[in-house]
């Protein structure tokens, strides 16, 4: 149907235009069915724009555990230590691509559509897993803390960037198809669904390295071992609703020069227009307060 510019759906009415114009239709009725999507490389990016999200998160893993992988390396290398999956929070500031992959449209659109207009980043965090035989993920949800009944409506959003080939062999996300509805976080005896006697099943998300893999903060998910020989990395980008506490505190965190780079669309990404927490030494925002409003009206504010 055409759109229009209702009154009823202000909110709403921009967003899924952006959603229409960028052909993810498809994937948000995914969503709403399963509790997740796919996202076809050749929609988000141009090939070379992954590649550069992948150099750069080995520079941050050279940088952060002095280990050096090129993107040769990949099919072969494993990582030091004892832990089977390296893990580095906070990847806003350590180079401009990261910036980049937050202003993607493909993603603005989906963490409003999922988490209304004031959708904020609570954190960009890369994963960098070997072959191993330990179960590192087992189900859980990404708003944990959240008591039940969980709401209906989206309140937390993952959107993972795969960046190398994602299979069950090499450690893929696993998912429970419909379990955003379940309305309540998996229970200890149920989080394994590696057993043949565990009570949960879930499927293996297997998709080619470019990818986005979404999902809700209330769908149940974990990751498979990854059985072959070399490493996964993903960029996983987390986003919530405006009265929420974001993961970082991107205010105090983030250097102005890289806000002033990217201006207001990249501030309000990172919650610097949020309404939340209110200095008392300054006038008060009344422009937040009033976007703050208008988002209680509906799912989409
Ligand atoms: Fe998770």
């Amino acid at each position: 149907m055409e759109l229009g510019n209702w009154e009823s759906t202000a909110d709403l009415n921009p967003i899924y235009a952006e959603i229409r114009r960028l052909d993810l239709e498809r994937c948000i009725a995914e969503f709403d069915a399963f509790g997740f999507t796919v996202i076809e490389p050749d929609k988000v990016a141009p090939r070379g724009f992954h590649d550069r999200l992948l150099k750069a998160i080995l520079t941050v893993h050279e940088r952060r555990s002095g280990q050096r992988v090129t993107v040769d390396d990949l099919a072969t290398a494993s990582l030091p230590g004892d832990r089977p999956v390296a893990t580095y929070w906070s990847l806003i500031g350590e180079d401009p691509v990261f910036e980049e992959a937050l202003l993607n449209p493909v993603v603005t659109a989906m963490a409003r559509y999922m988490c209304g207009k004031n959708a904020m980043l609570s954190d960009s965090i890369a994963l960098v897993k070997r072959r191993d035989d330990t179960p590192t993920h087992l189900l859980h949800i990404d708003q944990a803390g959240t008591p039940p009944p969980l709401p209906a409506y989206q309140q937390v959003i993952n959107i993972t960037w795969a960046l190398t080939d994602y299979t069950r062999a090499n450690g893929c996300v696993a998912m429970v198809p419909g379990s955003h509805r379940f309305g309540h976080m998996p229970m200890p005896y149920e989080e394994n669904f590696l057993s043949n006697e565990g009570p949960v099943k879930a499927i293996p998300v297997e998709c080619a390295p470019g990818s986005l893999v979404i999902w809700g903060g209330t769908t149940w998910h974990g990751s498979y071992p990854r059985t072959a020989d070399g490493l996964r990395v993903n960029l996983i980008q987390v986003f919530c609703r405006s009265y929420m506490k974001p993961v970082r505190d991107f205010r105090n965190e983030i250097p102005k020069e890289i806000v002033d780079r990217n201006g207001p669309e990249f501030a309000q990404l990172i919650g610097l227009k949020s309404l939340y927490p209110i200095d008392k030494d300054k006038p008060f925002d009344m422009e937040a307060r009033n976007r703050f409003l208008s988002a209680g009206l509906n799912q989409w504010g």
